[in-house]
Order: structure tokens, then C-alpha cells, then sequence
């Protein structure tokens, strides 16, 4: 069957039929490669993966990222250190077998309180409760694309400071002092405004909300600021919400999207599998 590429929502996403990603070829792991950058995230229906065939994947796009430091640290299947478990489930001895619970994951980029945060993340679900959970994705291009002028304005030549101490989750992260002042907590500034370093196209780069902060302006003025920046980069017209099936595996770029979770019962067992991509570059600043 030949590779088709079919769009989600005009904002962010496309549906990739017509593969499997044990056993890709050259030519259709580029084609999945344009398609990535052109929609920010692309899912594959069906797929049956080990974990090595999950890491073999992964490494075509380039050097694999450890998983992030969560309220439990960095937990993997044994003998898997790259893949990062996202699950609700215990083990025999009562411990999470993965991170974030079956709470809701807030909006975000992943792991963008680092100088270099990774390029690209998937999840590949393995377990799935029978309602909840489903994760959503946000178009930071088409968000910007559409912003208002006042507001592109206010941003224009800013850095955000993102935040290292909690997760999505809302969890603390191991080891970390917990800290609601965006200037003492741990993280990275990037600029608010990024080009896309493959694409050249520019893209809103937020992060999380939590302890976020926009240089230049007072604590007050930097608040009112990212309310009204989130409000609109997050209006349904950029949203898309994945329902997941087991053997999905949704692909990411983190550069130009930010995903969110549903919660879910606690009693149903959700497990996934994610692998994160090194970031290249830092973040760039757009521009114009
Ligand atoms: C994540 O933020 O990587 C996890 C999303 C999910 O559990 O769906």
C-alpha cells in the first residue's frame, strides 16, 4: 500500500496511512519527514512496535534524548533507559510503573526549560482505558499566523522564562525545590516568537503556563500578557484532540506544537511509550 498523507484539522496534524514503521523505506521516512514539519504532529493507525523497533524508528530523526527528570526520575522499561513510560499502573510492589498519573497533563512543550529541548517526542500506545486520556495538540504556527497585531506586538523581541519544577502533571520534579517565582525557579528563556530552523516559518513558543514569565515587563504586566497569549493560542480553531487506539503512535514537533492530556479513571490502566529527540539548535528568534 502507498503512503498517503491526509490533514487533521487545517491548524495542526495529518493522518499517515500506508506504512509500518518496523520496515520503512528511504523515500517514505522522507515524505514522513515533510509531512512532520508541514503539519506539526503526524499519527500511524495500527502499528505493531517492540520497544527496539519504537528506538529504531526514533533514531532516523536523529539522537535520542533521555526521558525527563519526573516526580518519580527518569522511569523506563528495564533495560530500555531511552524510552520514558507515561502510565498510571503499579507494580507488584505498589511503585508507578511510568509518570503523570491519570490526572490531567497541562498544556506544553516538552521539556523547554532546557537550553536545547528535543526536536521531536512520540508516544505509542500499548494500554488504554476505555474513556479519558485523550491527548490534544496545539498549532503554534497557525496560532501565531492568526494572532492580532496589539498582541504579536507585545511579544515582538521577548523572552519567556520556562519553567523546570513542575511537570504537565503538576507534579514536582525529583530533587527540586519547589518554587512559585519564575526568577528563582530552575529553567530556560527562549524567545517568544522561534523560527522554524528546517521551514524558516515562525512559531509561538510558550511552554507551560506555570511560573512562565516575559522579560521586560512587571510581574503583573507579564501575567496579563500570557493570559491573553495562551487564550488565544489555545482557542479550539488550534486545537485538535486525539482519541487514541492501541498500536497509534503519534509523532511530534515539539518546536511548533504543545500537547495536553486528559484525565482519566484511576482504576483503568493506561500505557504509553515515549521517546524524545535531541533538539538540534537552540530555539531561534524570529526575526521580523
Ligand atoms: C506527555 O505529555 O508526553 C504525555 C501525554 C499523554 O499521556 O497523552
Amino acid at each position: 500500500m502507498a503512503l498517503k498523507v491526509s490533514q487533521v484539522t487545517p491548524a495542526v496534524g495529518a493522518e499517515i496511512s500506508g506504512v509500518d514503521l518496523a520496515r520503512l523505506s528511504d523515500i517514505d521516512f522522507a515524505d514522513i519527514e515533510t509531512a512532520w514539519h508541514r503539519h506539526g504532529f503526524v499519527l500511524f493507525r495500527g502499528q505493531t512496535l517492540s520497544d527496539d523497533d519504537l528506538l529504531a524508528f526514533s533514531r532516523r530523526l536523529g539522537e535520542l534524548d533521555p526521558p525527563p527528570n519526573q516526580e518519580r526520575g527518569r522511569i523506563s522499561p528495564p533495560g530500555y533507559p531511552d524510552i520514558y513510560v507515561v502510565s498510571n499502573v503499579l507494580d507488584e510492589k505498589g511503585d508507578p510503573i511510568g509518570a503523570l498519573g491519570a490526572g490531567e497533563a497541562v498544556w506544553h512543550t516538552d521539556m523547554s526549560y532546557l537550553d536545547a529541548p528535543p526536536d521531536a517526542s512520540m508516544l505509542y500506545a500499548l494500554e488504554l482505558p476505555p474513556t479519558g486520556g485523550d491527548t490534544w495538540f496545539c498549532g503554534m504556527q497557525a496560532a501565531f499566523a492568526a494572532m492580532p497585531e496589539a498582541l504579536k506586538a507585545k511579544l515582538r523581541g521577548r523572552r519567556i522564562k520556562h519553567d523546570g519544577t513542575y511537570n504537565s502533571g503538576g507534579y514536582l520534579r525529583q530533587g527540586v525545590t519547589p518554587s512559585d517565582d519564575p526568577h528563582q525557579a530552575p529553567g530556560a528563556w527562549h524567545p517568544a516568537v522561534c523560527v522554524h530552523p528546517d521551514t524558516g516559518v515562525p512559531t509561538l513558543y510558550l511552554g507551560r503556563r506555570r511560573n512562565s514569565y516575559v522579560e521586560g515587563y512587571s510581574p503583573a504586566e507579564s501575567e496579563a500578557l500570557l493570559d491573553a497569549v495562551w487564550a488565544h493560542a489555545t482557542q479550539p480553531r488550534f486545537t485538535y484532540a486525539h482519541r487514541w487506539r492501541v498500536g497509534d503512535l503519534v509523532m511530534w514537533d515539539n518546536r511548533t506544537t504543545m500537547h495536553r492530556r486528559d484525565p482519566f479513571d484511576t482504576t483503568a490502566r493506561r500505557i504509553m511509550h515515549r521517546t524524545q529527540i535531541k533538539g538540534s539548535a537552540q530555539p531561534v528568534a524570529y526575526a521580523a
